[in-house]
């Protein structure tokens, strides 16, 4: 939660703050307020603290206890944004001095906040050459002026100096904040799997039965593919094994394979080094006892010996205990039981479970998806474009991957 102080010194325009901090209590901000001597004259601390929130003072400094001598120190630390709002000439001033002779002052030096001005004065003080040069100043030092407007003023004059609304101020708050947040969004995101090395099996293994006939199934690789070029967006090494004829995304690394014996071969090669293994293919469980080296013939019936093929994931596991590993699970019923039962058959550290009955996955471009964590916490996504699943599956996988 955004964290907000405001600091309100001697300007008429004060009256107005118990309404600013009112709409602003509705919002998901924490808010804190210092006010100056010459705010007293305005507003008094009983019109702030009765909406519950703290208000700090310089008479209220107890001198003979350590943290409200800090408290200058501590309220600049615990800061995001400081708003000087209402900014009276004489802050100002004060302010691009480097002025600490009081505890709005010394705040605001003691802080990395991102600092905030919202003049309020006379337009002759407004206009004075050396409140221009103060404000000149404090924006070379990083400060943001917002404001002010031009209006009618409490002396009766009507020109610029006055203070702008209370919406207006409200909307910037929005604004700053909700920038500020996709930007860490952005940062988290960009970083989320930065340098990270993921290993990614996608598309439906062929299993030959003789030189013309294989056993496979439905999967295009759409779901992998996608999984892998979010994960590269995301700043990952990303390596696929495909049994799929899809071009890669750019940036992957590509091994193609046809069967399962080949998937695990080239599966066991890349485990050794890599951070998580996303196993998104659709593996044959079963191949022929005995491949024909010559085409069958046809004839009415034939029978086929099938064997199961071995279990990557669970042969990734037993070599590489410590390994972040990821699975599916297709289903047609019982979604969630087989899932979890996937889950912990193969010793995965999340798995992801897809409804793939009536042909609505293999080969779509949605997909809808159901995650499953160790601790058979579970995420259900809504029906979207495999794009974005792929984005829901990596975001739980990141903050998952993190925790262990
Ligand atoms: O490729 P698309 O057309 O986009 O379709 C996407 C998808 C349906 C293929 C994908 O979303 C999906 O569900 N992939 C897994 C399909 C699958 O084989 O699920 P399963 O429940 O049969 O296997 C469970 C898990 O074990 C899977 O992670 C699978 O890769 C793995 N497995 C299975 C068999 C085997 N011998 N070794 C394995 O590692």
């Amino acid at each position: 939660m955004p964290k907000l102080l405001i600091c309100i010194t001697g300007s008429i325009a004060a009256i107005k703050l118990p309404l600013l901090i009112h709409k602003l209590a509705k919002k998901d901000v924490a808010c804190k307020v210092v006010i100056s001597r010459d705010g007293l004259n305005f507003i008094t601390p009983m019109a702030i603290s009765t909406m519950g929130v703290n208000v700090y003072l310089d008479d209220n400094i107890d001198m003979n206890s350590y943290d409200q001598v800090m408290q200058h120190i501590n309220l600049g630390k615990w800061a995001d944004y400081i708003l000087v709002c209402p900014a009276s000439a004489n802050s100002i001033a004060k302010l691009s001095s480097g002025y600490a002779d009081n505890l709005l002052t010394a705040t605001i030096l003691a802080s990395n906040a991102h600092k905030i001005i919202v003049p309020a004065m006379n337009k002759l003080m407004w206009k004075n050459s050396l409140t221009q040069e103060n404000v000149s100043r404090l924006q070379h030092h990083g400060f943001t002026f917002w404001g002010p407007a031009s209006g009618l003023q409490a002396c009766g004059d009507n020109d610029i100096g006055r203070m702008i609304e209370v919406e207006e101020i409200l909307e910037k708050i929005d604004n700053l904040i909700s920038k500020e947040q996709n930007h860490q969004f952005a940062i988290s995101n960009l970083s989320a799997l930065f340098g990270r090395r993921v290993v990614i099996t996608a598309g439906g293994t062929k299993e030959m039965i003789d030189p013309v006939r294989y056993i496979s199934n439905h999967s295009s690789g759409k779901m992998a593919y996608a999984l892998a070029q979010e994960a590269i967006s995301l700043g990952a090494k990303v390596s696929l094994i495909s049994a799929s004829d899809l071009p890669p995304p750019a940036k992957s690394a590509i091994i193609t394979v046809s069967n399962g014996a080949d998937m695990l071969k080239a599966a066991l090669d890349l485990a050794k080094n890599t951070d998580i293994f996303i196993g998104a293919a659709a593996v044959c469980d079963y191949t022929v006892a005995k491949y024909s080296p010559q085409k069958i013939k046809k004839s009415d019936e034939i029978n086929l010996n099938l064997i199961t093929i071995p279990d990557i994931l669970k042969t990734i596991r037993t070599k590489y205990p410590d390994l972040f590993i990821v699975g599916f699970a297709a289903e047609t019923n019982n979604l969630i039981q087989y899932a979890r039962a996937k889950l912990i058959n193969k010793q995965l550290n999340m798995i992801v479970a897809n409804d793939v009955s009536n042909n609505k996955v293999f080969g779509q471009d949605t997909n809808q998806v159901t995650i499953i964590n160790k601790d058979f916490t579970e995420f259900v996504s809504s029906k979207a474009s495999k794009d974005i699943i792929a984005k829901f599956i990596l975001q739980n996988i990141s903050k998952e991957y993190f925790k262990k």
